[in-house]
């Protein structure tokens, strides 16, 4: 049996935007998502939108049933900015029952709340001001970041400020799937430096506030892997390495933004506009951990066009479709769990053994009725297996001495997924779509974590 440190996190991640429907109810105010199904409903995966979100709003307190049953001792959740704030500055005193509710319930179920700030949903007010493109997303993140330690500090003992950063920076600035999906090097590079900004100034408010617990923030990084030793394709890892691993993790952890990022946005003509005093509050305000969601591995060669300037990052790095690659049938991305196991000696030889945790790791599965037997339980082996897989290597890395504290799937019951709907699921429940109240059903993925978390291994 592979036994996993004392107290480690079970549990599972998701997001307010992802399941709590009431979109524009209770005092909420619009986001990103909200306005774009309204002007582009045919982007949308068979038209679903936030409002077809699992309605966690009313139905958290069944859920976190649920999560006893599954054994999770941990659940990471985010708050709705423009819920708690609809206009930026004015507490909706609606949300603020919801939450501490939802905070206080969590905790009497003895399952830890590890609570979110951002999970790719900008309020549509600031949007409309240029959302992250502007220097006054910083301030007012970190405004609301404030607020919510403010009201919610007693419950939580863990927060995080992003989740995966680099998602909203490349959906929205550089690949189309997030709004305002507009294809710009030099506003992204402008976004990803003021995200990491308000994530400083978040940390900045954390630590002067004196709130008790960690502070910390969710990171898609994972180990690139290039095709070739050769020159072209290590100069194009390099790249990758300092523009999707290094450009959060360094500021985050160690406190400065690495040299080579400097050297590489100045190359081609994209450095941001910062102010005085910006990399005296890096050095100042470093994490207490880590969470890092890993999927799949990153695989790059030296890119066909070198155009400098840089139009977008495969003029950088190019995706490289490596051979030997093992596919997860259902979802079309690649499985490597050895991955797992090179991330958790990076976080220990090169980022000081900072704690960290595996905030998402996840199979996602089109069509998962198929797999349905006669009761209606999900027979998802292929779940088991993956996670079993990616574990047996986050084993071996803590038996190296990574300082990795949990294990987090995406996610707990199936949800909503920005562009893609409900097309990929992920849940240990099953959502049934056709049913008004979102009927949640156990899969044997389920039954399999209770026993994991029971055993504290497998
Ligand atoms: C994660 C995100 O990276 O991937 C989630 O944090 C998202 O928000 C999940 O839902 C699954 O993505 P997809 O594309 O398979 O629906």
């Amino acid at each position: 049996m592979l036994k996993f440190p004392a107290n480690f996190l079970w549990g599972s991640a998701a997001s307010a935007p992802q399941t709590e429907g009431h979109a524009l109810l209770n005092g909420k105010s619009a986001t990103t998502w909200d306005k774009w199904i309204e002007l582009n409903p045919e982007k949308f995966n068979e038209g679903q939108g936030p409002k077809d979100t699992s309605n966690v709003y009313e139905l958290y307190k069944e859920d976190i049933e649920r999560m006893k049953e599954i054994g999770m001792n941990s659940y990471r959740t985010s708050i709705s900015w423009a819920r708690l704030l609809p206009d930026g500055k004015t507490v909706n005193e609606e949300a603020v029952a919801f939450y501490r509710d939802y905070f206080e319930e969590l905790n009497k179920a003895g399952i830890k709340p590890i609570i979110n700030l951002f999970h790719f949903d900008m309020p549509w007010w600031l949007m409309e001001k240029g959302g992250w493109e502007t220097r006054e997303s910083v301030d007012a993140f970190s405004f609301y970041a404030k607020t919510a330690f403010e009201l919610f500090g007693d419950l939580v003992e863990e927060w995080t400020t992003f989740n995966e950063p680099l998602v909203h920076i490349e959906c929205g600035y550089l690949y189309g799937f997030h709004y305002p999906a507009i294809v710009d090097f030099k506003k992204a590079i402008q976004v990803g430096y003021h995200t990491l900004m308000a994530h400083i100034f978040s940390v900045k408010a954390f630590k002067e506030g004196d709130f008790k617990g960690r502070i910390g923030i969710i990171l898609n990084v994972t180990p690139t892997y290039a095709k070739s030793e050769s020159k072209e394709d290590q100069e194009a890892k390099n790249a990758a390495d300092l523009l999707v691993i290094k450009s959060f993790l360094d500021p985050c952890v160690l406190g400065v933004v690495p040299e080579g990022l400097i050297e590489l946005v100045k190359e081609h003509d994209l450095t941001p506009v910062t102010e005085t005093g910006d990399k005296e509050a890096i050095k100042n305000y470093p994490v207490d951990f880590i969470g890092i969601n890993y999927y799949q591995p990153m695989r790059v060669e030296a890119p066909a066009t070198k155009r400098v300037p840089a139009l977008t990052t495969t003029d950088l790095f190019a995706p490289y479709d490596w051979p030997e690659k093992r596919i997860n049938p259902y979802r079309g991305w690649e499985i490597y769990p050895e991955a797992l196991y090179d991330v958790s000696i990076m976080m220990k030889e090169d980022y000081n053994n900072i704690p960290w945790y595996v905030s998402e790791n996840g199979m996602g599965v089109a069509d998962e009725e198929r797999f349905m037997d006669d009761s209606g339980m999900i027979q998802d082996d292929y779940r088991i297996e993956f996670m079993e897989e990616h574990l047996t290597q986050l084993h071996k890395g803590i038996e190296a001495g990574s300082n990795c504290f949990g294990y987090h799937t995406w996610t707990f019951v199936d949800c909503w997924s920005w562009l893609n709907g409900y097309r990929n699921r992920y849940g240990f429940y099953r959502v049934d779509l056709d049913d008004d109240n979102f009927k949640r059903t156990m899969k044997k993925s389920g039954l399999w974590y209770k026993e994991l978390s029971e055993n504290n291994g497998f």
